[in-house]
Formats: C-alpha cells, sequence, structure tokens
C-alpha cells in the first residue's frame, strides 16, 4: 500500500506515531512560514503541515500543491497547539508535521467545488460524475446505500434467505413498463428482453422448493420519467412458500425497522408500522402512496353538496361525480395568490375549479359564526348554517380555509391528494426526522384503462383475489379485491407485493379477463403455467425499492442523489454519453437496419 493509515482515521491516539498517508488536496493555506493542507481521502480529512523553519525544500514543494492533487505525504502526528483544535472534523485535535512529500498526480482546475457545498449545474455533476462523488455528502450517501443493503443480506440471511441471482437476458415479465430489448446476434430478428423484475422467476423458484428466496435485483422498464424514478433501479426481491400476506408484512416492517434504527438511530419511527385499507387510503387522502407525517384528512360531501343552493355541484353530483373536501388549518387568511396556486393544482389534475370557503380568525367560534365571518366566492349562496355543517364535517376552526372539489373521482382525489401535500409543505409538517410508515393492503385486483377500454392488473397478472372473490373473478371484475399490499413511507411508494396464484386453472381466468389471447399466454407465460401444473406450493413475496429507502435514509428527494452513476431526467447518461449510436458493422451482426427518417 502507499499509506499506512487513512487520513481520516488518525486520532489523538496515533501522536507521535511517524505516517505515510496518501489522498487529495482539500485546500492549501499558505500562512507564509507554514503551510497548511487538508489532505482528503475516503476516510476523511487530516491536517498536513509544511513548516519552512523545520525543513525549507518540503515547504517550496507544497506551495505548488492545488485542490484535487493527488499526494503521498510521510510525516509525525502531533497535537495541535492550543487554540488550534477544530471540534469540527474527527481529526481536528491532531496534525501531521510533514518529513516528505510525494506527487503522484496533478489535476486541472475542476469545474465545479469539491471542498465547498455550492449549487452546482446538474448535467455539469452528472458529467463529471467522479469528481461528484468526492464531495463528502456524496460519499455519505454511498456510504449508507452500502450500510443498508449489506443490513438487508445479513438480516435475511439470518431468517434462513437464500440470495440467489436469476438471468438479465430473459424473456418479457410483464411488471407495467415497456421492456428494454437486446438484439440476438445469433437468432436473427429475436430479441431478450431486460427484466422489469424478476417476478416469474421468484415465482419458479419457489415451484423449485426453495422457500425463502431474496437478491439485490437490477430491474431495467423503459417508462416515462419522473422524480422518483430511474430507468435502471435495484429492488430487494423476496419470495416465500407457505405463506399468508401478514407472514410478509410482519417480516418487512421488522426488517424496515431495526434497519432505520440502525442506520439513522436519531429518525423517529413508529412500531409496528399501520394498515390501511386502499379504500380507506383514498377516502382520507386521495391517495395509495400518503405521508401520514400530518393529518390532514379529506370527507366526502356529497350529502352536503346536494342540500346546498350551489347548482354546479349538484350537476356534478347527478353526473355520478363526486365531492369531497378537506380543512386547511389554519390558512383562512390565504391571498388570492396563495388561491391561485392551489387552483392550479386541481388544473393540472384536470379538474374544473376549486371552490373554497375562510373563516376569520376574529370569529369566536364555528357555532357563533356571522356571515361577515366568511370570505367565499359562493358565500352569499350558501346559507349560514350549510356553512357551519361543512365546517363540522371537516373539523374546521376560526382562521382555517375549507377546500372543496367536485368532479369525477379520480380528479377529485388527485386534486384533494396534490393540495394536500402542498398544505403539509406549506405549512411546514413534513418533519424531515419522521418515517411514518405504513401497509396499504386489500387493492383492486383490475383497474379499468378507460382509452383502451379493458381491464388492466392493479399490481401486476400474478397476483391472488381474497377468497372470497374466487368466484366472481371472471364475472365481476371490478368488485375483486386483491391479496396484494404497498409500502408506503411519508408520501413515497417503497414496495409492493402479494400472495401469487399458484394453479394453472385461476392464472389462465386472471390472463382472460385481462383480454390475452391463448396464443400470447402460451408465448409468454407457458413456463410458469406448467411448472404450476408440478407440485408449486402457495407463495408470496415483496420487493422494496433500496433507491426509495436510500432516499428516505439519506433525506433527499432526488433518486440521482442515490445512485453512483445515475441517469439525468430525461434518461441520458452524461458521463458516456448513452444512449449513443453505434456502427454500421454492429448493426449488422444484430441483423438490424436503423430507419434514418425517425432520427
Ligand atoms: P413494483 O413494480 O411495484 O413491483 O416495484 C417494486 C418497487 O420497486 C421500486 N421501483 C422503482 N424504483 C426506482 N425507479 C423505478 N423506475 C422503479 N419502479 C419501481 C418502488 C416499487 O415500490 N415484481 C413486483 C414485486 C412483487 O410483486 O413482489 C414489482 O416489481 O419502490
Amino acid at each position: 500500500m502507499l499509506k499506512t493509515i487513512q487520513a481520516g482515521s488518525l486520532r489523538p491516539e496515533h501522536v507521535d506515531q511517524t505516517v505515510t498517508l496518501a489522498g487529495w488536496v482539500d485546500r492549501r493555506r499558505d500562512h507564509g512560514n507554514l503551510i497548511f493542507i487538508d489532505l482528503r481521502d475516503s476516510a476523511g480529512i487530516s491536517q498536513i503541515v509544511f513548516d519552512q523553519v523545520l525543513d525549507p525544500s518540503i515547504h517550496q514543494s507544497a506551495s505548488l500543491l492545488r485542490s484535487e492533487w493527488v499526494i503521498q505525504v510521510i510525516g509525525k502526528v502531533r497535537k495541535r497547539p492550543d487554540g488550534t483544535i477544530n471540534t469540527d472534523l474527527k481529526t481536528g485535535q491532531i496534525e501531521v508535521i510533514a518529513s516528505s512529500l510525494t506527487i503522484l498526480n496533478e489535476s486541472k482546475t475542476p469545474p465545479f467545488y469539491i471542498n465547498k457545498d455550492e449549487e452546482t449545474d446538474e448535467l455539469l455533476r452528472m458529467k463529471y460524475r467522479y469528481l461528484d462523488l468526492r464531495k463528502p455528502k456524496m460519499r455519505s450517501i454511498v456510504n449508507i446505500r452500502h450500510k443498508a443493503v449489506k443490513f438487508i443480506r445479513d438480516f435475511l440471511t439470518d431468517k434462513g434467505f437464500l440470495e440467489i441471482e436469476t438471468p438479465i437476458l430473459i424473456k418479457s415479465t410483464p411488471e407495467g413498463a415497456r421492456d428494454y430489448l437486446v438484439p440476438s446476434r445469433l437468432y436473427p430478428g429475436k430479441f431478450y428482453s431486460l427484466p422489469q423484475s424478476p417476478q416469474q422467476l421468484k415465482q419458479l423458484l419457489m415451484s423449485a422448493g426453495f422457500e425463502k428466496y431474496f437478491q439485490i435485483a437490477r430491474c431495467f422498464r423503459d417508462e416515462d420519467p419522473r422524480a422518483d424514478r430511474q430507468p435502471e433501479f435495484t429492488q430487494l426481491d423476496l419470495e416465500m412458500s407457505f405463506v399468508e400476506s401478514n407472514d410478509i408484512l410482519t417480516l418487512i416492517e421488522k426488517l424496515y425497522y431495526d434497519l432505520v434504527k440502525s442506520i439513522t438511530p436519531d429518525k423517529k419511527i413508529k412500531f409496528p408500522f399501520p394498515r390501511i385499507s386502499y379504500h380507506d387510503a383514498i377516502e382520507k387522502y386521495g391517495t395509495d402512496k400518503p405521508d401520514l407525517r400530518f393529518d390532514i384528512e379529506m370527507s366526502n360531501v356529497v350529502d352536503w353538496a346536494k342540500k346546498t343552493d350551489i347548482n354546479i355541484l349538484k350537476t356534478i353530483v347527478s353526473n355520478k361525480g363526486i365531492v369531497k373536501s378537506l380543512n386547511a388549518p389554519g390558512c383562512g387568511d390565504f391571498t388570492r395568490g396563495q388561491i391561485s396556486e392551489l387552483e392550479e393544482l386541481v388544473k393540472t389534475s384536470g379538474g374544473k375549479g376549486l371552490m373554497w370557503i375562510a373563516i376569520s380568525k376574529q370569529s369566536k367560534s364555528i357555532q357563533d359564526l356571522t356571515i361577515e365571518d366568511i370570505k367565499s366566492p359562493v358565500s352569499k349562496i350558501l346559507k349560514l348554517n350549510e356553512i357551519q355543517e361543512i365546517a363540522s364535517i371537516v373539523s374546521s376552526e376560526p382562521g382555517d380555509l375549507i377546500l372543496i372539489v367536485a368532479g369525477p373521482e379520480k380528479i377529485v382525489n388527485q386534486s384533494l391528494s396534490l393540495i394536500r401535500d402542498h398544505l403539509g409543505t406549506h405549512l411546514g409538517l413534513k418533519n424531515p426526522n419522521t418515517f411514518e410508515f405504513a401497509f396499504i393492503t386489500d387493492f383492486p385486483l383490475f383497474e379499468w384503462k378507460e382509452e383502451e377500454k379493458r381491464w388492466d392488473a392493479a399490481h401486476h397478472p400474478f397476483t391472488m383475489p381474497i377468497k372470497e372473490h374466487l368466484g366472481i373473478v371472471d364475472k365481476n371484475p371490478e368488485k375483486v379485491i386483491a391479496h396484494c399490499y404497498d409500502l408506503v413511507c411519508n408520501g413515497l411508494e417503497c414496495g409492493s407485493g402479494s400472495i401469487r396464484i399458484h394453479t394453472r386453472e385461476l392464472q389462465e381466468k386472471v390472463f382472460a379477463v385481462l383480454g390475452y389471447t391463448k396464443e400470447e399466454v402460451a408465448s409468454r407465460f407457458d413456463q410458469l403455467l406448467t411448472a404450476f401444473e408440478y407440485g408449486t406450493p402457495p407463495h408470496g413475496g415483496i420487493a422494496t425499492g433500496i433507491e426509495r429507502l436510500v432516499m428516505l435514509l439519506a433525506g433527499t428527494d432526488n433518486i440521482r442523489d442515490v445512485v453512483a452513476f445515475p441517469k439525468t431526467q430525461s434518461f441520458i447518461d452524461p458521463l458516456f454519453e448513452a444512449p449513443d449510436h453505434v456502427s454500421s458493422e454492429q448493426l449488422d451482426e444484430l441483423h438490424i437496419k436503423v430507419n434514418p427518417t425517425k432520427i
């Protein structure tokens, strides 16, 4: 090794030892007779002193050093003189008096500061990702990710799970996104797919009798970019035989609780995680991934709306629409501009408008309201007792703002859930030091795709319906509830799983509802259906996103921060400049012709 110890590991117990260090020049401070170098390596920073009085020639060499040069230093560790101790640094009580300096490599001036936490253009950071990763914040996230994955491996190994790798070149397995395809050179016109997840493979491992499998699995999905998505990402993928939903949930609950406690002991986390049915989550929060750090809830106010003289609400209700409302605490003095921001959220969800009733802070109580206490575009139409009634439904107090949205169910829920989220941020209710995990359960098995006029799997097609609904899978698909669960935390979907179908007959029935032809089923799922005929046990599992877990642990809402070499939000790799054109020879070998009019 070119070093005897890490610069960042030096402590007072090393005083008087002669050490060899190697790393990067983080900072150079020239104080005339004394030059100080902060020497950075993967463990941290130590201060090196070059003293002209002790060694003029080494002091002269040190004056040439610039940021990010790579150097090797030999020197003696000493206690820092009184008054120069740096309590911000773990190595702040000591320094090294250099007796030898070797320059191992020079560096151009980096395109951004590495030793300062400055706002830097993300594209530039990603183009020079190897420099970006030198920053302590990025190093610490990479560290957290390593610890999280190690914790998972140790925890599951202790519980008797086996880590098994599954192939990357496979045939399409549906998870709702497009596949990335890999052309086959040996079989012209044929393609492998990269796995969207190892779903069918882990089910086949259950058929193979492994009973407890897991994998830190790479997944690839060609789907629309979103802030919490990457086209390639990593899952903790897990499957067990002879289990019920509760077995998977209690296992994941313990794993996540223990992991959070071990890696971020200062953060607050509750145990056990609440279990909320999909129906209740949509009713109360308008979304199946609610942020439970704050308790703003929405109420269905259809009955209230029907009684009022607001014709637009009545028309919407008679057209099978719904009316929901929530209370924005302390927001009764919102300006026109602040209310416009909320209206914008309704519009982006496809809604027409937002009705609001502001209650003056000056009013004594809801019972004693007068019409002067109210500001609202509908204050002339609504009667005082109607305002008092909705205020009591949504638990408003003086000084609050009542918000009402009417329209098709999906739009109303999405609008109010965006408003709820906006209020959570605006009111400072999203405590970054709290993890509010929950399981959302009892999802519908199918969802109706209006544009395509067909049923789709709400989770994926391998999900088991609940026992009570086995008889209505094909007769009333809209009513069927699935043995399916999501793990959510602070408004983020962290994982998803289900008990699986394990018989051919039921699986074929579900495929039929989804509109797969017999030929499609035979070509895509024959391996699984055949395995079901050879004693596949009842089984179930879950997959949780490693990036999303690390985002929570590291306290970032940018998924790219938790991936060493991520793609941009438009799924480009600026470092390697991928995707890229390939040579015509490569294309010829793969029997592929690119249509020039399409580029
Ligand atoms: P699902 O598709 O819900 O389920 O994925 C499971 C979890 O993986 C994470 N995730 C992502 N993370 C980053 N970028 C993405 N593009 C991305 N897509 C998904 C999320 C999500 O909750 N085979 C099933 C699991 C099962 O049934 O066992 C599956 O993959 O955290």
